[in-house]
């Protein structure tokens, strides 16, 4: 499929979503927004590709947030839909079948961050800076935001991002567990394909399984988090991956994972 706002690459098992509005920082309007999901549902029957990598055009920006120009005409009733159409695409990323990691090149602000949250893991460059600035705005996150940040840093730092609208820098944003890495602008995708490639060569069943898993934790208690964990377990244990993993372990060889279930 042709988009207009984002460029998507297939290589080797990863896709490189690239959100492409450089002149505006990469701010999410509604066609991103279309576009973006349209993109994600293709790729979830993409069977030759195991792990999606989600970045910003050029290098100041990952996401500058929500599109402003868009955002000022909201009014009470539209918002509503705004805010669950983008929390929509966004739970559709977290619940995503296969791993996706964020590769924040820049800014990552509003709508931005918390698409990056979205993701299952997020790497950073040096110069990233991440914010949630709504409040300037007279407004609060609306893509889910407020959960997010939240369940990941604790309820007084998340508080103090959204009622400041500070932004900090991708130091500070792997001191408080926000990015999983920080690297040299110019190392950032080389070190996220790594990552991607690392991921693609095991059994993607078990990977799947290991989200729906980490998610559940989230939203139901220990216990049943527990009993969740249990019945994906069992599942595993019941492919060809599995025998192949154990056997090759055994054998003291590497493991081929085929990928058929
Ligand atoms: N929505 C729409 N346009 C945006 C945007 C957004 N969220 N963020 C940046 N842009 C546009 C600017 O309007 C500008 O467009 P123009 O050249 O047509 O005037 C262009 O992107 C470049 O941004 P600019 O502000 O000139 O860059 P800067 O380096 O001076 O500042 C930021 C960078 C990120 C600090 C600043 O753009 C900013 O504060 N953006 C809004 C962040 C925000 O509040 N996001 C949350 C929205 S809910």
């Amino acid at each position: 499929m042709i988009y207009q706002t984002i460029i998507l690459e297939i290589n080797n098992k990863n896709a490189l979503i690239t959100i492409n509005r450089p002149d505006k920082l990469n701010a999410l309007n509604a066609i991103v927004m279309s576009e973006l999901r349209d993109c994600l549902m293709e790729l979830k029957k993409n069977e030759n590709v195991s792990v999606i990598i989600l970045t910003g055009s050029g290098q100041k920006a990952f996401v500058a947030g929500a599109d402003i120009s868009e955002l000022s005409n909201l009014d009470m009733i539209s918002a509503k839909e705004f805010s669950e159409k983008g929390q929509g695409i966004f739970n559709l990323i977290e619940n995503f079948n296969k791993p996706v990691i964020a590769a924040v090149n820049g800014f990552a602000l509003g709508g931005g961050c918390e698409l990056a949250l979205a993701c299952h893991m997020r790497l950073a460059s040096e110069n990233a800076k991440f914010g949630q600035p709504e409040i300037n705005l007279g407004l609060i996150p609306g893509y889910g935001g407020t959960q997010r940040l939240t369940r990941l840093i604790n309820s007084g730092r998340s508080l103090e991002l959204i009622l400041t609208g500070d932004l900090i820098d991708a130091a500070e944003a792997y001191r408080l567990g926000i990015v999983n890495k920080v690297f040299p602008i110019e190392e950032l995708m080389n070190k996220t394909y790594q990552l991607a490639f690392n991921i693609a060569s095991k059994g993607q069943y078990a990977i799947r399984q290991a989200i729906k898993a980490v998610n559940m934790s989230n939203e139901v208690s220990r216990r049943e988090g527990l009993n969740f964990e249990t019945s994906l377990f069992s599942l595993c244990c019941g492919t060809d991956d599995f025998k192949e993993g154990t056997s090759a372990f055994l054998a003291k060889r590497k493991p081929v994972f085929k990928n058929k279930y």
